[in-house]
């Protein structure tokens, strides 16, 4: 029960990561707010919660919707622990097709929400003596080929700006840090395609199958595991922790697959076969 007392706000809790955090935190004592703007997820979350999890309909592209929803927190009982994690994949165009306007609206949703986050939670946070911040960054933010360009280099952002915002609010006594998940088994991958039934079955199928396989950890990689994680960051077991990430991706970047499993170096043995 570490969180016994504690009230926290937790954006995209309605699926995924965020839901999986929400219960967990839920789970060692916390009363917990979660933002989405997925309304009927959220609001079945919060009703099978016996009154631990509440919802609060926000949209995290909207300045007004973050500050109305770390003010809701507040005004329950104060705000201690803040999640922001709201996302999805943005524009997928490369470089050279990419539209300002899909630049900017991937940038709102992934990394200038996380900023407006830890800006209207810090001062609610203060007033209780301090408190703690995580942000979801990604893989993406550490090299290429994970991720379409716009949602990296917003993920990369997300690391910086954790830092920045941990040195800057220490003295406040709030830790700010992040989680990089890898390869998660949720609904991102799938939310935003116009998938009929058949087609959503299939999709999910060859995701989970390729989630398996993707990294030296020989299974997909759970919202669960990467909840342990920020339940973690947000307790007082990280007292002395701040301004840093932890890696939640079963080894993926570590290197390429093919480097340490024989079933997949069909290259270099195709090459040693030559000598
Ligand atoms: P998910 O799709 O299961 O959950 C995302 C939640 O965010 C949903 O409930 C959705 O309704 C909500 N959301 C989307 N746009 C929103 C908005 N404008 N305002 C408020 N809520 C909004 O996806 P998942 O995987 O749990 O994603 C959570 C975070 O983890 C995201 O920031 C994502 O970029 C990040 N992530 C996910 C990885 C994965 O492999 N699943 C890998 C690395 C990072």
């Amino acid at each position: 029960m570490r969180f016994a007392g504690k009230r926290a706000v937790v954006t995209g809790g309605a699926s995924g990561i965020g839901r999986a955090t929400a219960l967990r935190l839920a789970d060692e004592g916390a009363q917990v707010l979660i933002g989405d703007i997925d309304r009927e997820a959220g609001e079945a979350l919060a009703a099978r919660s016996g009154g631990a999890i509440a919802f609060h309909p926000t949209d995290v592209t909207d300045a007004a919707q973050i500050e109305a929803l770390m003010h809701a927190a507040d005004a329950g009982g104060g705000l201690d622990i803040v999640f922001n994690n709201a996302g999805a994949g943005g524009a997928r165009e490369r470089i050279g097709d990419i539209a300002a306007e899909d630049w900017d609206r991937t940038m709102a949703l992934l990394l200038r929400s996380v900023a407006l986050g830890i800006r209207f939670a810090a001062p609610l946070i203060a007033r209780r003596g301090g408190g703690a911040i995580v942000n979801t960054s990604s893989v993406s933010a550490l090299g290429t080929g994970y991720a379409p360009t716009a949602y990296s280099t917003a993920k990369a952002g997300v690391l910086h700006l954790t830092k920045l915002a941990a040195a800057d609010l220490a003295a406040a006594r709030i830790r700010v840090n992040a989680v990089v998940p890898g390869f998660i088994l949720t609904g991102i991958f799938t939310r935003n395609l116009d998938l009929d039934a058949d087609r959503r079955t299939q999709a999910d199928a060859m995701i989970a199958r390729n989630a398996a396989r993707a990294q030296p950890v020989a299974r997909a990689g759970r919202p669960e595991d990467v909840a342990a994680a920020v339940a973690f960051l947000a307790s007082d077991d990280a007292a002395f922790v701040t301004g840093t990430h932890i890696l939640v991706d079963g080894g993926l970047t570590l290197g390429t697959r093919a480097s340490w499993d024989p079933a997949e170096s069909s290259l270099l043995s195709a090459l040693a076969a030559m000598r």
